[in-house]
C-alpha cells in the first residue's frame, strides 16, 4: 500500500475516517462473493484524552454501553489507562453510510497510535474484528473502505492484493482500483436500518436453493462492475449499478423509501441503487454529469436528505497529536 500505516503517538491524539459508500456487492461480500466499495469524504473524527473513567462524548454510561467502543478497548486497550473519547461525524448514524465502520476504524487507529502504531494491513484485519465483535455478523468491507480510502474492490481481480482479510475459511483481498474522477450523490431515506439483523435475514434467504444461484448472479454483477469502472464505461456502471438493485430487491433488503428516491432521481442518472444493509439506509445514485445539484434537489423533493460525495482517497489518519503543553 503507497499510503503508511498509522505511527506511534501519545495522548492526547485525534484520528479522522471517512464514510464508505458500497457500489457492488453488499450483503454477498459476507458469503465471499465480490464487492466494490468507495470512501467518501465525510468524515468522522475521534479524539482521545486521558481520564479518570472510560468516558463517550462526555458521559461513562454511554461508554459502557456503545457496542463498538467497549469492543475496541477490550480488544485493543484492555489494560490501558481511562479514556475521554470524543466522537464529532458527518454522516447519519446507522444510515448505510459507515458510520460505525469510520468509528470503529478511527478509534482503533487511535488505540494503536498508542500501542507504538500499525500498518494498515494490520489496522485493516483488527478494524474488522472489532466491528464484527460488535455487531455479531458482517465482513471487512466496510472497514477496508474506511482504512483504505479512495475505489476498492475485495475478492475481484487476479494481480497482488493490497491485503488480505482472513476469518476461518473465509477471506477476502483487497485491491485498489483507479479513480475515474466521477462525483456520486448519496440519499439517506432517514429511516435508520439493523445491519445485523438485516444481514442475518438475508442468510436465511441465500440458506434456499436458489442461494447460490443468486448469490453467483451478485458476483457477475460485481465483476463486471469492476471492470467497467476501470474502463470507465460510465453508461455500463449505471446499468449495472440498476442490476444490482433488482438482485438486493430479490433478496428482500430494498424498502418503499429506497424505491422513492431511486426513482425519483432516476431522470438524472445513469443508474442507482441502495447502499449498505438496506431494509431503509441510503441509496447511491450516478448522476450524469453536471446534473448532480438537480440530481440532490430531486431527492431532497422526493423526501430524502441528499449529499453530493466525492471519493476521499485517504483511509483512517492520525491527524494530530493535541499538544501537551
Ligand atoms: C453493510 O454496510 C454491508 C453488508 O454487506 C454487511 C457487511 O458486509 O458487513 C450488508
Amino acid at each position: 500500500m503507497s499510503d503508511p500505516g498509522i505511527p506511534s503517538s501519545k495522548l492526547p491524539l485525534a484520528t479522522r475516517a471517512p464514510g464508505k459508500c458500497i457500489l457492488f456487492g453488499e450483503h454477498a461480500v459476507v458469503h465471499g462473493k465480490p464487492e466494490v466499495v468507495l470512501a467518501i469524504d465525510l468524515h468522522t473524527q475521534v479524539a482521545l484524552r486521558g481520564a479518570t473513567e472510560h468516558r463517550l462524548n462526555g458521559s461513562a454510561e454511554a461508554a459502557r454501553s456503545n457496542a463498538y467502543l467497549v469492543e475496541g478497548l477490550r480488544r485493543l486497550h484492555p489494560d490501558g489507562p481511562p479514556l475521554d473519547v470524543t466522537v464529532t461525524s458527518r454522516l447519519p448514524r446507522a444510515a448505510g453510510l459507515g458510520s460505525s465502520a469510520a468509528f470503529t476504524s478511527a478509534l482503533s487507529a487511535g488505540l494503536w497510535a498508542l500501542r507504538g502504531g500499525v500498518s494498515r494491513a494490520e489496522l485493516a484485519a483488527s478494524s474488522f474484528e472489532v466491528e464484527r465483535g460488535a455487531q455479531g455478523v458482517g465482513s471487512p468491507g466496510d472497514t477496508t473502505a474506511t482504512v483504505g480510502g479512495g475505489y476498492l474492490s475485495i475478492n475481484a481481480g487476479t494481480g497482488p492484493a493490497a491485503w488480505t482479510v482472513r476469518d476461518g475459511d473465509r477471506e477476502w483481498a483487497v485491491r485498489r482500483l483507479p479513480d475515474p474522477q466521477w462525483v456520486w450523490v448519496v440519499g439517506y431515506t432517514g429511516i435508520p436500518r439493523n445491519t445485523g439483523e438485516t444481514v442475518r435475514a438475508v442468510g436465511r434467504r441465500l440458506d434456499q436453493s436458489d442461494g447460490p444461484a443468486l448469490l453467483d448472479r451478485f458476483q457477475s454483477v460485481a465483476l463486471e462492475g469492476v471492470d467497467a469502472l476501470r474502463e470507465e464505461r460510465r453508461e455500463a456502471v449505471g446499468r449495472l449499478l440498476d442490476q444490482n438493485q433488482a438482485l438486493l430487491r430479490e433478496v428482500g433488503v430494498s424498502h418503499p423509501r429506497v424505491e422513492a428516491l431511486l426513482a425519483a432521481a432516476a431522470p438524472g442518472c445513469d443508474g442507482g441503487k441502495l447502499t449498505g444493509a438496506g431494509a431503509g439506509g441510503s441509496v447511491v445514485v450516478l448522476p450524469k454529469p453536471g446534473h448532480e445539484l438537480e440530481v440532490a434537489r430531486r431527492i431532497a423533493r422526493a423526501g430524502g436528505v441528499p449529499y453530493i460525495v466525492k471519493p476521499a482517497p485517504l483511509g483512517v489518519q492520525l491527524v494530530e497529536h493535541l499538544g501537551v503543553r
